[in-house]
């Protein structure tokens, strides 16, 4: 089966992720959420009270976990981690520091790339990510880097935040994303960077409706 790719990567709080699944039910694609599959690592070695840095105690134990992703009958994407549905849990504040320490293990990144390539190959597909037009697919029909100012994008996650009744001052909320965007780019193993054939599109000054139309714009162009 012939399956259309497209990829969207960017720092954290840049709206991929509503975007993306904005769009992808519009044009009735699959909406795959790669953080969502770092987390559930990042949860797991939360759970076991072990140091998301350390590359060899967190390599150690991937052999007992067992990832899946699934949909909802709420056509939302569900984690699984050893049969468990860890959806909610992987949201917590706490999480997103083990997530984006344990995504730059290199045994990791391995460990999570077949699942991520099979659902491309089997599904028409908006994944997003980090390194999806790099690394994961990097034959993606249509490839997108999104990106927005830090401050805009604390912004954006506070508000988030609050609705899921987990507020975070600013200040903490900016502080985090600096800090993940430095872990996310500076790490050796499939860092956070623009593919050379990408599209960027900023979305600091855009709405939401705007981001959107802009994204859509982008795609029709590419898949002519
Ligand atoms: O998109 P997110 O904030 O839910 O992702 C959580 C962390 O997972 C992020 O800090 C970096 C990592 N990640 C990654 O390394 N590669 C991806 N494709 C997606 C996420």
């Amino acid at each position: 089966m012939q399956t259309i790719s497209i990829a969207i990567d960017g720092p954290s709080g840049a709206g991929k992720s509503t975007l993306a699944r904005s769009i992808a039910a519009k044009l009735g694609y699959l909406y795959v959420d790669t953080g969502a599959i770092y987390r559930t690592i990042g949860y797991y070695i939360y759970t076991k009270e072990i140091d998301p840095k350390d590359e060899t105690a967190v390599t150690a134990r991937l052999p007992e976990i067992h990832v899946e992703l699934t949909y909802g009958e709420d056509g939302l994407q569900h984690m699984l981690l050893n049969g468990a549905d860890v959806t909610k849990e992987i949201r917590l504040p706490q999480i997103s520091m083990y997530a984006s320490a344990v995504s730059a293990h290199p045994a990791v990144r391995a460990f999570l790339l077949e699942m991520q390539r099979q659902l491309a190959r089997t599904n028409n597909v908006i994944m997003d990510g980090r390194d999806i037009g790099t690394v994961v697919l990097p034959d993606a029909d249509v490839k997108i880097f999104l990106t927005a100012s830090p401050e805009a994008r604390a912004q954006r996650r506070m508000l988030e935040l609050e609705q899921r009744g987990t507020p975070e001052p600013f200040e903490a909320v900016l502080k985090d994303i600096q800090e993940r965007d430095w872990n996310d780019s500076h790490r050796a193993a499939a860092p956070l960077r623009q593919a050379e054939d990408a599209v960027l599109l900023d979305t600091t000054e855009l709405t939401f409706a705007e981001s959107e139309e802009a994204l859509l714009n982008i795609m029709k162009e590419k898949t002519r």
